[in-house]
């Protein structure tokens, strides 16, 4: 597969990501480089991936937790401590290799110690290899609220393996599959209906190239998420606040984030057929498409109402306005749309119904 080229570094593929690797470590003589790993890619992605380095002769492991609760300020603090108590200087890199926690956390670690230090992404789940990992989005949660903390920054490179996915349940398979669902329902009903069509999880090299390349566009186009990156949020408004308020009732079990955007995109596609146009068979399409794979969750009415008060934190907030993207059509969005209170019971009933 060819590299894909972005605005300041390349997303490469399989070999030529390991041969690029090693060239960046030759070429940049690092004074000291960390690979950023939890508890699962220690033990399952760590070893395939220093035996395709031959450069890499000298390194630091440093650990942390795997886990969204793990997701946040405190443990920087322990990697930013791990890194200055290892000799870390301006001139070493950080190696990020994992899902979307160690991605998103390891590229603020970096950027943010002794004023910025380079970092590699090397995404092990399908949900960092075609999101968390590209486009620079780095960052934390604050206490339960997703993503509050962090700064745009791109890394040198990402290398994607997808040999790493052997080592995943289906489930955080599925839970990755819903982000490329997405690039499907925001940019291309194309690939939305070759998605549909794919009913194994075998082979994901081109469909993995695919949502890479969709993201980079809009990434390529608005790198600070000034305008059409926002549709990279699709269904994630909703989503969002879904997967707090399940991180935080002690009487739910966890969704991932893929189970959580899966039902904000249901919700928003319902909301897209009130507001912005999406016709009544794209939404039965886009309903009956998520909740083939995806378990239908229940919500209480008291479930909705914490829900919906989340959404004064979204990010995307901007005069105390909550900013949706909606659907005009699969492939087509309309960004910062507003929402009148009541579709959103409106909204849960289609779910639910
Ligand atoms: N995950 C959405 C974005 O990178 O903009």
């Amino acid at each position: 597969m060819e590299s894909i080229t972005t605005s300041s570094y390349a997303v490469h593929f399989n070999e030529a990501g390991y041969k690029a690797l090693n060239t960046q470590l030759k070429e940049f003589n690092y004074s000291r480089i960390f690979i950023l790993v939890d508890e699962n890619t220690h033990k399952h992605c760590l070893p395939l991936f220093l035996s395709q380095l031959e450069e890499l002769r000298d390194y630091e492991i440093i650990e942390i937790e795997s886990g969204e609760e793990n997701k946040n300020i405190n443990t920087c603090t322990g990697v930013w401590e791990a890194l200055s108590e290892l000799d870390g200087d301006r001139k070493s890199l950080l190696i990020n290799l994992g899902g979307g926690v160690i991605t998103d956390l390891g590229g603020f670690v970096a950027s943010a110690f002794k004023r910025g230090i380079h970092f590699i992404n090397v995404p092990t789940s399908l949900l960092a290899m075609v999101d968390a990992s590209v486009g620079g989005k780095t960052g934390v949660d604050l206490g339960m609220l997703k993503n509050q903390i962090g700064v745009i920054n791109q890394p040198q490179m990402v290398l994607i393996a997808p040999a790493f996915l052997r080592t995943l349940e289906t489930r955080q398979l599925q839970s990755g599959f819903a982000e490329m669902l997405k690039h499907g329902l925001i940019k291309s009903e194309k690939y939305w209906k070759n998605l549909k069509q794919l009913n194994s999880f075998e082979s994901l090299d081109a469909p993995i190239f695919d949502s890479v390349v969709i993201k980079n566009e809009v990434v390529l186009k608005d790198p600070t998420e000034q305008h059409l990156r926002k549709i990279l949020n699709f269904g994630h408004t909703l989503g969002h606040a879904i997967e707090t308020h399940f991180l935080t009732s002690d009487n739910k079990e966890t969704l991932l984030h893929g189970e959580a955007i899966a039902i904000g995109m249901i919700l928003e596609a319902y909301l897209s057929s009130q507001l912005t146009g999406l016709d009544k068979e794209h939404l039965k399409d886009i309903k009956s498409t998520f909740l083939e794979r995806y378990r239908k969750v229940s919500f209480s009415d008291s479930d909705i109402d914490a829900i919906i008060s989340l959404l004064k934190y979204d990010k995307k907030n901007t005069h105390g306005n909550i900013n949706f993207v909606l659907l005009k059509a699969i492939g087509e969005t309309e960004i910062d749309c507003q929402v009148p209170n009541e579709f959103y019971a409106r909204a849960f009933a289609y779910y639910k119904e």
